[in-house]
Formats: C-alpha cells, sequence, structure tokens
C-alpha cells in the first residue's frame, strides 16, 4: 500500500460489513458498530456510508464472505478465551475492526492493534468522533508489515508473549509480499506463551474455479489495484499447510469458500454451493483458515 495514505481496502471491508448489518440485518456477522465506525449514513464517501448499487460482479458474495470470515473469528476467539486461557488479542491490519470496542471478555482479554500508522491515525478519528471511551479503544501500534517486525512494535506497546495469545488477520495476506505473509505466521508460531490465529487467503487462479468466479476475482483485482493496493499475496494451499506444519501449528482448520458457505450462508446457498461442488468446482479463491500451536 502507499505510505503516506490510510488504506481504501479497510475502509471498503468496513462498508461491506456494514452494509450487511443494514441489507441481512447482519444475519451472518451482527455488529453494532460497523456503520456508526463508517460515520453512520451519509451524503458522500468518506462522511458515512453511502448507499449505491452494488453491482460489480460478486459484490453479494465478496459481503457474505467478510461477514462469514469475521463471524468465525469471534467464534474461534471465544473458544480460545473460554477453554485455552487466551488473554491477548492482537488484530492484524486492523482497519476498522470494532472488535475492541465490543469486547464481551473485558479486562481478561487484552486487545492490540497493529496497522499501517497512516490507517491507524483514521481509525483513532473515527473512535474519537463516535466518542467511544479511551477504556474501550484497543492498544495501537503503528507498523508496515514490510518494513518492520510487528512482533517487537507489539512488545514495545505492552503485549506479553509468555501469555496465550489470539491473532486476527484478515483481509491482509493478499496485500503482503510472500516474506512478509512468511515472518507474520513465523512469529506467532514462536510466542512462548501460544498462538492463535484466523486468517483469510487468496489462492492463485486455478481450473477448479467457476467462471463467475474468475470474474469477481478480476474485478475485485482491479478495484484494489486502481486504489494503490495490488494483490501481491496469493498461497497454495498445499504449500501453506506443509509450512505451517514446519512452523510448529497443530491444530490447522481450513475453510475454502464452499465450506464457509455451507457453515454460515443458510441452507438455499449452502445447497447452492453443494451443487457447485457436484459440477466440479472443487473449491473458490477464498479461504479462511484457523492455526494454533
Ligand atoms: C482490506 S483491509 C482489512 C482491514 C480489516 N482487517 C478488515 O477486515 O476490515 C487491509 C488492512 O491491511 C493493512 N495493511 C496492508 N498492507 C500493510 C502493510 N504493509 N503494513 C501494515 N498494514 C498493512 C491496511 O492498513 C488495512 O488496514
Amino acid at each position: 500500500m502507499e505510505p503516506q495514505r490510510p488504506s481504501r481496502t479497510a475502509w471498503g471491508a468496513a462498508r461491506h460489513r456494514a452494509m450487511h448489518q443494514i441489507v441481512e440485518g447482519g444475519r451472518i456477522f451482527r455488529d453494532p458498530l460497523a456503520v456508526a465506525i463508517l460515520g453512520g449514513v451519509g451524503e458522500a464517501e468518506d462522511e458515512g456510508l453511502v448507499f449505491e448499487k452494488d453491482d460489480e460482479p460478486g459484490a453479494k458474495m465478496l459481503r457474505f464472505f467478510i461477514a462469514a470470515r469475521s463471524a468465525h473469528a469471534e467464534a474461534k476467539l471465544a473458544e480460545a478465551v473460554e477453554r485455552r486461557g487466551a488473554s491477548q488479542l492482537v488484530v492484524l491490519g486492523a482497519g476498522f475492526d470494532t472488535f475492541a470496542c465490543r469486547n464481551p471478555f473485558g479486562d481478561a482479554l487484552r486487545v492490540f492493534e497493529v496497522d499501517h500508522p497512516a490507517t491507524q491515525a483514521w481509525k483513532r478519528e473515527r473512535l474519537a468522533a463516535m466518542e467511544i471511551e479511551p477504556p474501550r479503544w484497543p492498544t495501537f501500534a503503528g507498523v508496515d508489515f514490510e518494513r518492520e517486525s510487528f512482533a517487537e512494535a507489539l512488545v514495545r506497546a505492552g503485549f506479553d508473549p509468555q501469555r496465550r495469545s489470539f491473532v486476527f488477520w484478515l483481509g491482509v495476506s493478499m496485500y503482503l509480499s510472500p516474506a512478509a505473509i512468511d515472518a507474520t505466521l513465523a512469529a506467532v508460531a514462536g510466542w512462548p506463551g501460544g498462538g492463535e490465529i484466523v486468517f483469510d487467503y487468496a489462492e492463485p487462479q486455478h481450473d477448479g474455479m467457476s467462471e463467475q468466479g474468475k470474474a469477481a476475482r478480476a474485478a475485485l483485482q482491479a478495484r484494489v489495484a486502481a486504489v494503490g493496493e495490488p494483490m501481491i499475496g496469493w498461497l497454495e494451499p498445499e504449500a501453506l499447510h506443509a509450512r505451517l506444519a514446519a512452523l510448529g501449528y497443530r491444530a490447522v482448520e481450513d475453510l475454502a469458500g464452499i465450506d464457509l458457505a455451507e457453515r454460515f450462508l443458510g441452507p438455499e446457498i449452502a445447497a447452492a454451493a453443494r451443487a457447485a461442488r457436484a459440477a466440479g468446482q472443487r473449491r473458490g479463491g477464498g479461504h479462511v483458515l484457523f492455526a494454533r500451536t
């Protein structure tokens, strides 16, 4: 991304969550702050949530994917806190994620947000405008993942690697270089207190993708490249799983798009997803993966 500018894709992902509250009533992922963090419903871009026709190919499926990945991440986090004693959450490339302000675990879960400094400055403005009190703010660490170690920045911000920790890394890997992706996975695996991570990743285009999926992917790639955030971080599932094992991750669950649809999108879409699978579409291009050491 461009160093001096806050992330436009962060605004885009937040807009999908907000639209999901309005259009689907938060059926997949309920976030009572999703609209507010964008400034409510406004007249112009950057002044709130503008209603426009979501007619890009795959806009609805992308909205569902973004809602489902957050729902899945928050469910996995709850499991880690309640069953395995995780007491720190790191939101990597947090954008306008609102979990910190909704944290149901209170003092039992400290929340850190790591993001590009320019995006983080924009987030702080939004939180101040929402009049969210600083105790409900996360602890911020400003980092460029391509240039510096986020793990060191976290420790400087008060993170304790000896405590069991959970990471949300949503909508970020596809914007990073292979080296920055690997460094992130290695850093979480290296925490002595234990690390758990939920992240989504994009496969390179493959023959098992439908024509509709390919068109949606091409439209998304063109859109994000046009705002200076090209997708560069493609991951092959087999190679990724081998790398996770080598890094010491024990439990790994990888939900491809169809699995996610079956789990989160209700019987109608699940049936369509199964039909697509039966017709030979092995998997889509997007995955949500959970791994823990
Ligand atoms: C598509 S947004 C996702 C935001 C949020 N996780 C969500 O799901 O709404 C990508 C995020 O990654 C961050 N990001 C991308 N490249 C980065 C880099 N090199 N260093 C730090 N942050 C980066 C952006 O600032 C932005 O917040």
